[in-house]
């Protein structure tokens, strides 16, 4: 099939590239030039699994075209994806802004029968603001239908989960366009759900916040299991056999980040209140995950009663491993409340960005471990990269003027946490360890 992709953010590159992969016709329209240029040359614009490789047999078969030509991908296909992005404002109102803006932009080369697509998580009741903008721009009845079809691709895994997806949501009033859109993803072999546009766009922003009451009550019994003695690991993994509950997203730690579940959460909120509907649980989610991210200084807090002028090294600043993403991450606001506090901060990531450095140019950036640890009072491991869980304990026990450790993940080794003689270990419900 021919399909236009506008937008070659994150959603939009892998959706690209895993139809053309797929033996469609993609062409990826996308107006920052740098980013344009990045993708013609065969360079990721992001870091992903898999997208090196995808990205340069794409351009070898010609199979995706990255290109401005907003006309040229319009009128020379049959499935418009919009891929833009669609960020919380303020009062946690979604902004659909960038999709207005494309709905404008295309409605003049809409020139014969095509599928709409929405791909930007958008609020409910979008579908058919879309449709009504396209009749006001003119655009004949007969020659569009507009389908929503969210995304349930995990950051770092999204080409894995594009072609091995648990589900394929798609909302439509039309019968023809959905027949257009299941014969599209019909080699995919994935469950289809076929829905009414509504159902569609709340099942993404059910989905998301799902996962977060997931995370937010397991972090909850984590910190009730650090007061009773209790061991949040073992409580996660006896309710994890039962399948009706599934073990997965059962991970007691500083709570969620990055580009989705503080957004889609806090939109499902604002979205219910302004239908009347008050979301109690979707509320304490997201209150509990705010308290939860800051966790590691109200620790110190109570470690050191005063913590001015004290050294804290952070490892781990992405919001999850296997990202360049800082977007929410907890480490944003840990050491924020750090600083706050007049506390010198040492850093490590294995993977930090420049965009970190320019929101906090004033904190040491380290190349290593033990060099981040060295001479702190506290170290909080904020990410759990692999390289991580084999910290060697004797040796941060030397380096660090106090080895007092703060395991946001669970990730250390509890025995060798005492073999090593660690000042103090706290950990996200499975123990403190004081000597
Ligand atoms: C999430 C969803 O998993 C995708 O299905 C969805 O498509 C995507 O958002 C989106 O809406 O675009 P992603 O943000 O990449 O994907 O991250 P996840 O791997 O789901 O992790 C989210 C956060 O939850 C991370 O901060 C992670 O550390 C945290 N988490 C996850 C836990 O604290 N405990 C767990 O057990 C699992």
């Amino acid at each position: 099939m021919n399909i236009c992709v506008i937008g070659a953010g994150y959603v939009g590159l892998i959706t690209a590239l895993c139809f053309g992969k797929k033996g469609n016709t993609v062409i990826c329209v996308e107006k920052n030039l740098d980013k344009l240029s990045m993708l013609n040359n065969g360079v990721p614009t992001i870091f992903e699994e898999g997208l090196d490789e995808l990205l340069k047999e794409s351009l070898n078969t010609d199979s995706v075209k990255f290109t401005d030509n907003l006309e040229m991908g319009i009128k020379s296909s049959d499935i418009i994806f919009i891929a833009v992005g669609t960020p919380t404002k303020d009062n946690w109102d979604v902004d659909i802004g960038q999709v207005e803006v494309v709905i404008n932009l295309i409605s003049p080369y809409i020139n014969k029968y095509k599928v709409v697509v929405t791909k930007s998580t958008v609020p409910v009741g979008t579908q058919k603001y879309i449709t009504s903008k396209l009749l006001e721009n003119n655009v004949p009845k007969e020659y569009f239908d507009v389908v929503s079809n969210p995304e349930f691709l995990r950051e770092g895994k999204a080409i894995y989960d594009f072609f091995h997806g648990d589900k394929i949501v798609l909302g439509s009033e039309s019968q023809k366009a959905l027949e257009v859109m299941r014969k599209l993803y019909e080699p995919f072999k994935i469950k289809m759900v076929l829905t009414n546009p509504e159902t569609a766009e709340l099942i993404k922003y059910t989905s998301n916040a799902m996962l977060s009451v997931k995370i937010s009550f397991i972090n909850e019994i984590a910190n009730l299991c650090n007061k009773a003695c209790a061991d949040i690991d073992v409580i996660a993994y006896a309710l994890g056999l039962d399948k009706r509950i599934s073990p997965l997203f059962l991970k007691a730690g500083l709570g969620y980040g990055g580009s989705c579940f503080p957004k889609d959460t806090k939109a499902l909120v604002k979205m219910s209140e302004n239908y009347n509907c008050n979301l109690n649980i979707v509320k304490a989610t997201v209150d509990v995950n705010e308290k939860q991210r800051v966790l590691p200084v109200d620790i110190l807090l109570e470690h050191y009663k005063i913590i001015e002028g004290k050294t804290v090294g952070i490892l781990g600043l992405t919001f999850k491993p296997d990202t360049d993403d800082i977007r929410e991450a907890p480490s944003l606001y840990i050491i924020e409340k750090l600083l706050k506090n007049k506390v010198n901060i040492k850093a490590y990531d294995p993977m930090v960005t420049k965009e970190i450095k320019n929101i906090f140019p004033d904190i040491t950036y380290c190349d290593g471990v033990y060099e981040c640890l060295e001479d702190c009072d506290a170290m909080i491991i904020c990410t759990e990269w692999n390289e991580f869980y084999s910290i060697d304990l004797c040796k941060v026990n030397e380096i660090m003027r106090e080895s007092i450790i703060i395991d946001g993940r669970n990730i250390l080794d509890i025995e060798k946490i005492k073999e090593a003689n660690i000042k103090a270990y706290y950990s996200v419900g499975k123990g403190n360890i004081k000597n």
